[in-house]
């Protein structure tokens, strides 16, 4: 029974493709699912089935007569379809959806945060909308200040701003804990700037750690350990002497170029310059240890700011920062 509905399916889904308009589709109608259709007289015979078999027989046969039902009511609803519009095989399994992938910066920031976490730090966050005095004046950046303009704010109202750093957290989380502090603060951050290294959104990660006589010596191992931990122990780190309004004395942070290692006179990676600039750091200023009521005589700390979009560019070789946010699906699959 279950092989001769097999072969009226066979028979069935055969002749539909004949059908190109609204008479045909009639007559195949009542052919297979009229009162005395193959379809309708052949599912009668339920009782001759094996009981074993029923539950197949069954649903092969409702199966069958929905998708014809639905075929043949395209044709009935419309009387002008094509000639030789090939109707659709409805039983056949649909399309597969493509796996849920993670987004790339997704995927660097979480082995970012991962390589700190080893290290015994703790996630904090902090809200993207921030005061001035959070933003700026905490962390030594007065108003009027010069230093201010190269942070290109989007200002919300007069006294909100779009974060353009991290390091707002870092007073935050002092101001609600005392020390020591071993904190990393994960986020986005904004700024008024487009092109193929900068977007107006983008994400940092944010360190911050205070005890009893930190040095530079400190700052300097931890993120070397992570550098190592993200781009692999070969490659090279340096410090730069820089200026932050929050820390002093500021380095700059480097990394050897994994792409020509310095060797490559024509790197388009690095310039020639054999160095990648990867992360701003230093000691954390006493004037912003008074801000938040710690004693700078009893703690020392170091703070670091890292970009994450820059670190999944260098990892993946992609040159163009606004590639990430095209959501176009043809570059996402390729992480
Ligand atoms: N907030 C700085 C920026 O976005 C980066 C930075 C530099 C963070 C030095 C720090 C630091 O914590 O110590 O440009």
């Amino acid at each position: 029974m279950l092989d001769e509905l097999e072969k009226i399916k066979k028979l069935a889904l055969e002749e539909l493709q004949s059908v190109t308009n609204s008479d045909e589709a009639e007559s195949f109608r009542i052919k297979y699912l009229g009162k005395k259709g193959v379809l309708t007289k052949h599912l009668k015979n339920l009782s001759q089935v094996p009981p074993e078999s029923r539950p197949a027989f069954g649903r092969l046969g409702n199966e069958l007569k929905q998708s014809l039902n639905k075929a043949i009511s395209i044709y009935s609803k419309s009387s002008s379809v094509k000639k030789n519009t090939k109707l659709e095989d409805f039983t056949l399994p649909g399309e597969s959806l493509k796996p849920p992938r993670r987004h790339p910066i997704r995927t660097i920031m979480s082995q970012c945060l991962d390589v700190f976490k080893s290290m015994g730090f703790e996630s904090k966050t902090g809200p993207d909308i921030e005061t001035d005095f959070y933003n700026f004046q905490a962390l030594g950046i007065p108003a009027d200040h010069p230093a201010k303009d190269m942070h290109d704010t989007f200002y919300l109202n007069p006294k909100g701003l779009l974060r353009t750093h991290t390091s707002p957290v870092q007073i935050r989380t002092m101001e609600k804990s005392s020390p020591p502090i071993r904190i990393i603060a994960p986020g986005k951050v904004y700024r008024r700037d487009s092109d193929v290294t900068h977007l107006p959104m983008f994400h940092q990660i944010e360190g911050l750690l205070v005890d009893k006589d930190i040095s530079f010596a400190d700052l300097k191992g931890v993120l070397e350990m992570f550098l190592h931990g993200v781009f692999g122990s070969n490659v090279k780190v340096r410090f730069r002497p820089s200026y932050f309004p929050f820390t002093e004395p500021s380095a700059e942070v480097d990394i050897s170029c994994m792409n020509c290692d310095g060797n490559n006179k024509d790197c388009r990676v690095c310039s020639n310059t054999g160095w990648l600039e990867i992360a701003g750091a230093g000691m954390v200023d006493p004037e912003v240890f008074r801000s938040v009521n710690y004693d700078s005589d009893e703690w020392t700390g170091f703070a670091f700011g890292l970009g994450i979009e820059r670190i999944a560019m260098l990892i993946y070789g992609v040159t163009d920062i606004r590639l990430f946010y095209e959501n176009d699906l043809y570059f996402l699959e390729n992480f």
